[in-house]
């Protein structure tokens, strides 16, 4: 299989990317389950964007450096919130509908954010974006959209190890390999949450695309800065994803209380329910420890029932699938892994260190976010980086093809190659085993790697974590290739990427607190954690 713009992922990234190359080249986009599902699909509060009468770039610019920690790139910043505006109202054109308050879009209040300037639509932006982009993604004849296709590994130039030509993919459907190849190869896989046991995140989120990029030589940055959203719904039963209760309902005047119902913010932050995701984040850890509860309340009960059910119609309705009417009740709520500011290390146009592979959206490290992510710059970002990722790969093809007008793409897929792959008429790996050691990664992470860390938790989990990837290479030799065996690689390769990277940084910096290192170092760690196979 072959084409000029190979996107792996669907989510706003993948189809942002892939619809601006369609206009010049053959575009395929594989993804590894149905094409809506994705963390893009789940976003609830919106995009940040300045739209508000006594709103700035230069305010949006500061929150993002502030929650950042003195780590976001600051050109990334202004060029993230210079050309979003831009962006959204493209979305618009594509037919995406955002909330609207007579002429202008209605915009939510979010932690961190000096102003109001979230764009939504209802609590179902990520839902709407997505529905849009696809139906888009479906008229257009340049591009084929491939459900059921999981990469596993990037196609890399045998010789020199530095040029992509493409993917490995395994058919979910029928269980066959085959090699995908293309002029350029997106990563727009999103992010890990799934490698945490509390995640807000889907099933795909395993971190496939960093994975990959790293066994195939990409630098990796700052893996220690997973954000952990403040409040998911707290339920009895071990979920494969936790229910989110968006950030805006903090920002429409809900109340976070221990379970006894005293107030606990203001003691932490000046800004009380509105402080950045990894102060709340902590303080509710702290609480729960302090009381040995398991979950704080988020009350709204105070607002009116109307407004709640208006502007919240989504949560309203999944909470009450919990028996729980958020009106006249309080929602028990936890932390839960939710978003990766780490990846593959790019640059400003969405260029890895691997000639070829480009990268957009969660899985990549932009600079932007730097030690913390700033409340729906996650959608922002992708849109932004995605299209400055199609505009540097346009230029790429079009000097390759200058250059190399007698050979092509032809020549060159013989200098390909993945790293093996088992044969499959090995036996079906024990689904007991795969799913027993998915969950370990998981309870390890959530246990050691969690929200606060120390250096004696973390080089447990480093020798845990060894002897589980051990495992693993021994089951990918022994056993048929399935996407089970393929996801459980990656997030024993994300987990290791974690705590390497959390290891490396002797210091605590927003979302990476370590117990033994309580203080921010700016003199030594003002920088990126950088991570490559050696
Ligand atoms: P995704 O949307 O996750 O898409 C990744 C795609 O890659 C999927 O289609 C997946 O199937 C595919 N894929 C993965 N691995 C493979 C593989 N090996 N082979 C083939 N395909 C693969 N951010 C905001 O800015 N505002 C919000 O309000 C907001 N709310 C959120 C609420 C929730 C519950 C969650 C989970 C996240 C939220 N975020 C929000 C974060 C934001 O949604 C994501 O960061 C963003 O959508 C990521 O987009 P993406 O295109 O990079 O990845
Ligand atoms: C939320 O709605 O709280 C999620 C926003 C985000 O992750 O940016």
């Amino acid at each position: 299989m072959e084409t000029d713009f190979l996107v792996i992922g669907s989510g706003i990234a993948g189809l942002t990317f892939a619809l601006k190359a369609a206009e010049f080249g053959e575009v395929a986009i594989i993804t590894k389950k149905e094409e809506a599902e994705s963390n893009t699909n789940y976003a609830q509060g919106g995009i940040a964007a300045v739209f508000g009468k006594n709103d700035t770039f230069d305010l949006h610019i500061q929150d993002t450096l502030n929650t950042g920690s003195g780590l976001s790139n600051e050109k990334a910043v202004r060029m993230m919130v210079k050309e979003g505006p831009r962006l959204v109202r493209e979305l618009v054109d594509l037919g995406v509908t955002f909330t609207r308050e007579r002429d202008t879009f209605d915009l939510w209040q979010e932690g961190g954010h000096s102003r109001n300037r979230i764009i939504h639509a209802r609590d179902l932006t990520g839902r709407e974006i997505e529905n849009a982009l696809i139906s888009r993604v479906k008229e257009n004849p340049r591009i084929t959209t491939f459900e059921n296709y999981l990469a596993i590994d990037l196609l890399v130039e045998e010789k020199r190890k530095s040029r992509c030509g493409g993917t490995l993919i395994f058919i979910t459907s029928t269980g066959e390999t085959e090699s995908f190849y293309a002029k350029v190869t997106i990563i727009a896989t999103g992010g890990i949450g799934q490698v945490y046991l509390h995640t807000t995140n889907p099933r795909i989120a395993t971190g496939d695309g960093i994975a990959m990029a790293y066994r195939a030589g990409a630098q990796i940055a700052n893996m220690e800065f997973v954000q952990f959203h403040p409040t998911s719904l707290f339920a009895r039963k071990n979920q494969e994803r936790s229910l989110l209760i968006s950030e805006a309902v903090r920002g429409e005047g809900g109340i976070l209380r221990t379970r006894k119902g005293t107030p606990f913010m203001e003691k932490y932050s000046e800004e009380g329910n509105l402080a950045s995701r990894d102060i709340v984040a902590r303080a509710i850890d702290s609480e729960l420890k302090k009381w040995g509860d398991e979950y704080v309340h988020l009350d709204l009960t105070h607002l009116p029932a109307r407004r709640i059910r208006e502007q919240f119609p989504n949560i309203y309705k999944a909470c009450l699938g919990y028996g729980i009417d958020i009106t006249v009740e309080p929602i028990p709520v936890v932390p839960a892994a939710h978003y990766t500011c780490g990846g593959i290390l790019t640059d400003l146009e969405g260029k890895t260190s691997i000639e070829g592979l480009y990268v957009a959206g969660e899985a990549a490290c932009t600079g932007v976010h730097g030690a913390n992510r700033l409340a729906s710059n996650s959608l922002l970002e992708a849109l932004v980086f995605a299209e400055r990722a199609f505009k540097s790969s346009l230029k790429y093809i079009q000097k390759k093809i200058q250059d190399d007008k007698a050979g092509g793409l032809q020549d060159s897929i013989s200098q390909f190659s993945h790293l093996q792959i088992s044969a499959s008429s090995n036996p079906l790996p024990d689904a007991i085993i795969l799913s027993h050691l998915r969950e370990e990664i998981r309870r390890l992470l959530w246990d050691y790697v969690g929200i606060v860390r120390s250096t004696p938790r973390l080089e447990r989990a480093k020798r845990e974590i060894s002897a589980i990837q051990e495992e693993v290479e021994e089951l990918l030799k022994t056993s048929a290739t399935t996407s089970d065996l393929i996801e459980l690689r990656n997030i024993a390769t994300i987990a290791e990427l974690i705590i390497q990277s959390s290891l490396t940084r002797k210091e605590s910096r927003g979302l990476h607190y370590n117990t033994d290192y309580p203080d921010r170092d700016d003199r030594i760690w003002g920088r990126n954690t950088l991570l490559s196979r050696k």
